[in-house]
């Protein structure tokens, strides 16, 4: 992800969530390079920004911290397959551990977690809002 996709990838946050991260949150995370590791996710045949997924590599730890596909192109495996590229640069680089927080009310999302065998760790009370919601963590050792 660079400076110049915010524009899409913003685009495609507001659709994907209430409470959409600000633009300034996208361009803190493209300067946090290399804790930060934020990726476009491009549909090769017509080149277009489909989505992005953004993850934090430190100390062994990586947490997902944002992923969002256009909805045009959901339920085509693009997410999953995503999250196994993620994990197989990741267990390259020596991670053990992968995190993320998820709202339990967003099945796609849970489910996704699910099926790649995140198991829930742990709950953080009130941790979302627009509207207010627990968090479920979810983590695997890799
Ligand atoms: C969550 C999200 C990233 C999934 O991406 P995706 O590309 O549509 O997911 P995939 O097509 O790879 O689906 C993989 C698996 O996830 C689960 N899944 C995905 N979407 C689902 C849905 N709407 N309902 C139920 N299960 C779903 C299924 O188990 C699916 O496997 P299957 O197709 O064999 O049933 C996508 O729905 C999204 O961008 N949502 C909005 C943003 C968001 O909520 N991000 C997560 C924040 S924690």
């Amino acid at each position: 992800m660079t400076h110049e996709d915010l524009s899409i990838v913003l685009e495609i946050e507001r659709i994907s969530f209430l409470n959409p991260w600000m633009p300034s949150t996208f361009e803190g995370e493209i300067d946090n390079a290399p804790i930060s590791n934020p990726y476009v996710i491009v549909y090769k045949p017509v080149n277009r920004i489909i989505g992005y997924v953004i993850y934090w590599f430190l100390n062994k730890n990586v947490q997902i911290s944002n992923i969002s596909i256009h909805p045009d192109f959901r339920r085509l495996g693009v997410g999953e397959e995503v999250m196994y590229r993620i994990r197989r640069q990741i267990k390259k680089e020596g991670a053990k551990h992968v995190l993320l927080e998820v709202r339990p009310s967003n099945t796609a999302a849970w489910a996704l977690y699910n099926k790649l065998g995140f198991q829930i760790l742990g709950i953080r009370q009130g941790y979302y809002s627009n509207p207010t919601e627990d968090a479920l963590v979810m983590g695997k050792n890799l």
